[in-house]
C-alpha cells in the first residue's frame, strides 16, 4: 500500500511538472525563450512599418503613375533636348569684324578636334593657349622644355589660317619652383645675406633668358604677338608692383629682361606686350602707365598693353575700358584685349542662376556685349585686337571661380555651341530688337 501510494505521488509530481511544463510553452525556456520572442516580437512591427512603407510606396507609386499621366497628356507637345552644334547660317564673328581686328579665343588643346574646333574655324581668326604656354607647361623642370601642346595649337592655328598670341612668358602664377630655389635648393626669397643675394638675382634673371629665349627662338616665325609679363602691378602691394618672388629677388628687372631678351631672340617684327586685369581701374591703370613710360625711357622694348578684360554685366562702365587704352596709346602704345569675358555676377554676389539663367540677364549682357565691340570698332586707332576668353560657355574658367556655379555664361555663344543673344548684341544688334518684342 505503502508502495502504490509512493506511486501515485511521484504520478502526481510527474503530472504536475508535464503541466508547469506545458504553461511555459517549451523545452528552451528562461532567457532563451525570452529574447526570442523579443526578437520576433520586432519582425510584426518592422513588417507592419514596411508594409506602410511599401503602402506608401504604393502610393507614391500610384500618385507619380497619377503625375505621369497627366505629364504624358500635355497641351503642347514637350520641347526635344538641344543638340549641340555648329550653326552654319549665322555669319562668322570674323568675317563681320576683318575689317576692324582679329577676333581670337583662348583654347585648350582639346578644343582642336571634334565640335568645337568646328565653331573656332567657323568664327575666329586668332587663337591664345588657355594654359599650354605658361612657364609650368612649358618648363616644369629646369631644362626640360615640353612642346606637344604648344605645338598642337601652333600647328592648329598653321593649318586653319589662324594668328597666334603667346600667353605667357612670365607670370607669378602657374610658374614652377624651381625658377625660385638658390644652388642649393633653398627658396631665395628666404636669403638675407647681400652677396648671396646678388648671386641669387643673377641666377634667376639667367633662368629667365634661357625660358624666354629659348621659346621665342623656337615659335618667332610662328607667333607675332607676345603677352612677355602677366600681371606684374598691384596697387595693394608696396610701390604697386606686385610683391612676387620675381620682384623679390630682381626688383622690377625680370620685367626688363624678358622684353629685351625677347626682342633679341625674336628680332624686330614680333610685338611685345605687358598684359594685366583691372586696367580700367585708375589706380591700376596709372601704375602700368608709370612703369611703361619708365621702361620706354630706359629702351626697354614695350609695344602695347594688353587689356585681360575679364568684366561683367554690372561693369565697369565701357567709357572707362576706352579711357585706359586713350591713355596707353598718348605713349604710342598698341592696345590689344586679351582675355575677354563677361560673367553674369558682380563679384561679391555668390548667388546661381542654375539651369535657368533668366532672359531679361542674358538679354542685358547682349546690350554690353553691343555697345564695347561699337566702342572697339570706334577705336581702331588704338585698338589691334580682340580676344575672348573661349569660345562656348561649355568651357569658361568662371564655372570655377570666385565659386563653383551652374548657371554661369560669359561668352557669346551657348553651351550647346549655338548664337546667344550676346553674338547678335556683337553682330547683328536689330536681332536683339526682334527678340525683345517676340
Ligand atoms: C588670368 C590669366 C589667364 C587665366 C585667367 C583665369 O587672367 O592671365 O591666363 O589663367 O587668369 O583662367
Amino acid at each position: 500500500m505503502q508502495k502504490s501510494n509512493k506511486l501515485r505521488l511521484v504520478l502526481i509530481m510527474m503530472l504536475a511538472v508535464v503541466m508547469i511544463f506545458a504553461a511555459c510553452g517549451g523545452p528552451s525556456n528562461g532567457n532563451d525563450v525570452n529574447d526570442a520572442s523579443v526578437a520576433q516580437g520586432n519582425n510584426p512591427e518592422q513588417s507592419e512599418n514596411q508594409d506602410a512603407a511599401e503602402g506608401n510606396a504604393d502610393a507614391a507609386e500610384d500618385s507619380s503613375e497619377q503625375e505621369q499621366a497627366v505629364q504624358e497628356e500635355p497641351e503642347e507637345p514637350a520641347e526635344p533636348p538641344v543638340e549641340p552644334s555648329v550653326e552654319q547660317d549665322i555669319p562668322s564673328l570674323k568675317d563681320v569684324y576683318a575689317d576692324y581686328f582679329p577676333i581670337g579665343a583662348a583654347i585648350e588643346p582639346h578644343q582642336t578636334t571634334g565640335l568645337v574646333s568646328e565653331l573656332l574655324k567657323k568664327h575666329v581668326n586668332m587663337i591664345v593657349a588657355e594654359n599650354s604656354m605658361k612657364p609650368s607647361s612649358i618648363q616644369p623642370q629646369e631644362g626640360n622644355f615640353v612642346w606637344t601642346n604648344a605645338d598642337k595649337l601652333v600647328n592648329f592655328a598653321k593649318e586653319n589660317g589662324m594668328q597666334i598670341r603667346f600667353h605667357t612668358l612670365v607670370w607669378h602664377n602657374q610658374v614652377p619652383n624651381w625658377f625660385f630655389l638658390d644652388e642649393d635648393r633653398k627658396p631665395m626669397v628666404d636669403e638675407t645675406d647681400p652677396e648671396k643675394r646678388e648671386a641669387n638675382k643673377q641666377l634667376l634673371l639667367q633662368r629667365l633668358e634661357t625660358h624666354v629665349r629659348t621659346i621665342v627662338e623656337r615659335y618667332k616665325d610662328d607667333i607675332k604677338y607676345w603677352d612677355v609679363v602677366n600681371e606684374v602691378v598691384e596697387p595693394g602691394d608696396p610701390g604697386g608692383i606686385r610683391n612676387s618672388p620675381w620682384y623679390q629677388i630682381t626688383g622690377t628687372e625680370f620685367i626688363e629682361t624678358a622684353f629685351r631678351v625677347a626682342r633679341e631672340a625674336g628680332g624686330p617684327d614680333i610685338k611685345l606686350y605687358i598684359n594685366d586685369y583691372g586696367t580700367d581701374g585708375v589706380r591700376k591703370r596709372d601704375i602700368i602707365y608709370d612703369l611703361v613710360k619708365e621702361m620706354l625711357d630706359k629702351g626697354v622694348p614695350i609695344d602695347g598693353v594688353g587689356h585681360q578684360t575679364h568684366i561683367s554685366i554690372h561693369g565697369p562702365t565701357v567709357a572707362s575700358i576706352i579711357d585706359s587704352m586713350k591713355k596707353f596709346a598718348e605713349l604710342g602704345l598698341d592696345n590689344i584685349v586679351t582675355e575677354l569675358d563677361m560673367s553674369l555676377y558682380s563679384w561679391n554676389d555668390r548667388s546661381d542662376f542654375g539651369d535657368k539663367i533668366p532672359d531679361h540677364i542674358l538679354m542685358k549682357q547682349a546690350e554690353r556685349y553691343q555697345q564695347l565691340f561699337e566702342a572697339f570698332k570706334e577705336n581702331t586707332d588704338i585698338l589691334s585686337e580682340v580676344t575672348l576668353w573661349g569660345i562656348s560657355d561649355k568651357h569658361t574658367w568662371l564655372t570655377g571661380f570666385p565659386i563653383q556655379r551652374v548657371g554661369e555664361a560669359p561668352l557669346l555663344f551657348d553651351k550647346n555651341f549655338h548664337a546667344k543673344p550676346a553674338y547678335w548684341g556683337v553682330v547683328d544688334p536689330s536681332k536683339l530688337e526682334d527678340m525683345k518684342n517676340q
